[in-house]
């Protein structure tokens, strides 16, 4: 059965509990993404002292840990799924967060209208398919819609709104969902895409499987590598900055 995998919703901010001992359930678990995403928040520091950080698609909350790990000033995030609210309310809180963070159960930009961050984060569902869940995660986490574009345009759509001026934003790219469009899509909204961090990660069978025929076929042998049984996909850390902030 195929779930819908976007909801127009927008709820109030979760109330961030008392702390309390927590462990990230399995379905939250992060993933290499995850990983590539705070390695990148790692090497560049400086940039993340003091700011007002936005994580859009938080899911366990391990990011925005990161973030405030690193001496964010505030921490926002958006997360579609309640599992993940109540998840990461409850990590954040443990962490000791609490004050300076606020979490919303909602869809994407929504819940953040008419406010600007220093930082915006996300690890966004990027993976090409239109079918539900891979293994026990939610369809949520990575059904990106048929080119896997879905919500990486509506991000790149709403940089110009939710980004201070001299701001960035990171965010994982699969290549076989096309960075040149990306990047085309933020020059027409003033943003300007480098890559930060290439990598390449293990895409099992059982989600190759789920990808979209037609994006298979054509990104086997050009992002997407097959060694015997076990295949891998190109993708990177991509930020995106004003253009005119970088003159
Ligand atoms: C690939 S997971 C990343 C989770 C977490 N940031 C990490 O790296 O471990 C994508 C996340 O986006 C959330 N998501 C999916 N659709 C969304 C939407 N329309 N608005 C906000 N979040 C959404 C999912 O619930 C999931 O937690």
């Amino acid at each position: 059965m195929n779930v819908p995998c976007h909801l127009p919703i927008v709820k109030q901010p979760i109330d961030m509990p008392a702390r309390a001992t927590n462990a990230v359930s399995s379905q939250l678990r992060p993933s290499e993404y995850t990983t590539l995403l705070i390695q990148a928040l790692r090497a560049d520091p400086q940039t993340i002292v003091g700011a007002c950080a936005l994580e859009i698609g938080f899911g366990s909350g391990v990011v925005l840990a990161a973030l405030g790990d690193l001496g964010a000033a505030h921490l926002c995030g958006v997360d579609i799924e309640q599992q993940a609210a109540d998840a990461a309310s409850r990590m954040l809180a443990d962490l000791g967060y609490a004050a300076i963070c606020e979490l919303f159960e909602g869809d994407m930009w929504l819940p953040v209208a008419g406010r600007r961050f220093d930082l915006i984060v996300a690890n966004l569902p990027h993976f090409p398919t239109e079918n539900g869940s891979v293994g026990d995660r939610l369809p949520s986490w990575s059904c990106g819609g048929p080119d896997g574009r879905k919500f990486l345009d509506e991000f790149i759509k709403g940089l110009a709104e939710h980004l201070r001026t001299e701001g960035r934003a990171l965010v994982t790219h699969n290549a076989f969902v096309d960075l040149d469009c990306s990047r085309d899509l933020a020059a027409r909204y003033g943003f300007a895409l480098r890559v930060v961090l290439p990598s390449l990660v293990y895409i099992p069978t059982e989600k190759l499987r789920t990808m979209t025929d037609s994006v298979r076929q054509r990104q086997q042998g050009r992002t997407i590598h097959v060694y015997g049984p076990c295949s891998f996909g190109e993708m990177s850390i991509v930020e995106f900055r004003r253009t005119e902030s970088r003159a």
